[in-house]
């Protein structure tokens, strides 16, 4: 779904780069994030800051999708380098099955009310043993956003144990999850060939 408007402004912000540079990018990289010369993609990037950052790891190709036409215009203005879509997570029929390396979200699936969906797809489109690397805040950590800040998050049925257990159910075994303040990070891993 669309940000609201105070969201989409955080997402802009200098706060907003200087954690995912400085905090959540090493965690990912302590938890095994390696693309080099690995065919990823990116869920729900933004403005394309995130394809910035994953792109100095050297991947073989890049793509980053996002459902606004608002974030994907100002992520190709910023960084026309990269390959960005407007997209929404849900339906990724148009990646072929097991054709991507390495999947990863920075803080998306809570905005989705068919986030189950998407983990089907981002199952589907994984390579056998491709890696995906995602990080969603908690129930309390959207309530602590929604009052703090009025960023008024859509009401979904979303949440890190159902998202866990939904994982394991397509074969997306749970290799590593690191708590941080706002934030909870995952490495999982397609370990079946579904
Ligand atoms: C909290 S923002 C995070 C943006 C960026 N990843 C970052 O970390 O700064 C959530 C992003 O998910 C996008 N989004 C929401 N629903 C989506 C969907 N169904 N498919 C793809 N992207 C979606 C929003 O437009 C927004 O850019």
């Amino acid at each position: 779904m669309k940000l609201s408007t105070p969201e989409f402004r955080a997402m802009q912000s200098l706060p907003r780069k200087l954690g995912q540079r400085f905090f959540e990018m090493p965690v990912f990289r302590q938890m095994g994030l390696d693309l080099k010369n690995k065919d990823v993609l990116e869920i729900g990037c933004g403005s394309g800051y995130g394809a910035y950052l994953l792109n100095q790891l050297n991947p073989k190709s890049y793509t980053g999708l996002d459902v606004m036409e608002e974030q994907i215009a100002l992520a190709k203005k910023q960084y026309p380098q990269f390959q960005f879509i407007v997209q929404g997570a849900e339906d990724l029929s148009q990646f072929a099955d097991a054709s991507r390396d390495a999947v990863i979200i920075f803080g998306v699936l809570h905005h989705i009310p068919d986030w189950r969906k998407t983990i089907d797809e981002i199952t589907r489109v994984l390579k056998p043993h491709g890696n995906l690397f995602l990080e969603e805040p908690r129930g309390v950590d959207i309530k602590i956003f929604d009052a703090f800040f009025r960023w008024g998050h859509p009401d979904t049925d979303f949440g890190l144990q159902a998202m866990e257990s939904h994982l394991s159910t397509r074969g997306l075994v749970i290799q590593s999850k690191q708590w941080t303040p706002l934030l909870t990070m995952y490495h999982a891993s397609k370990i079946t060939g579904n």
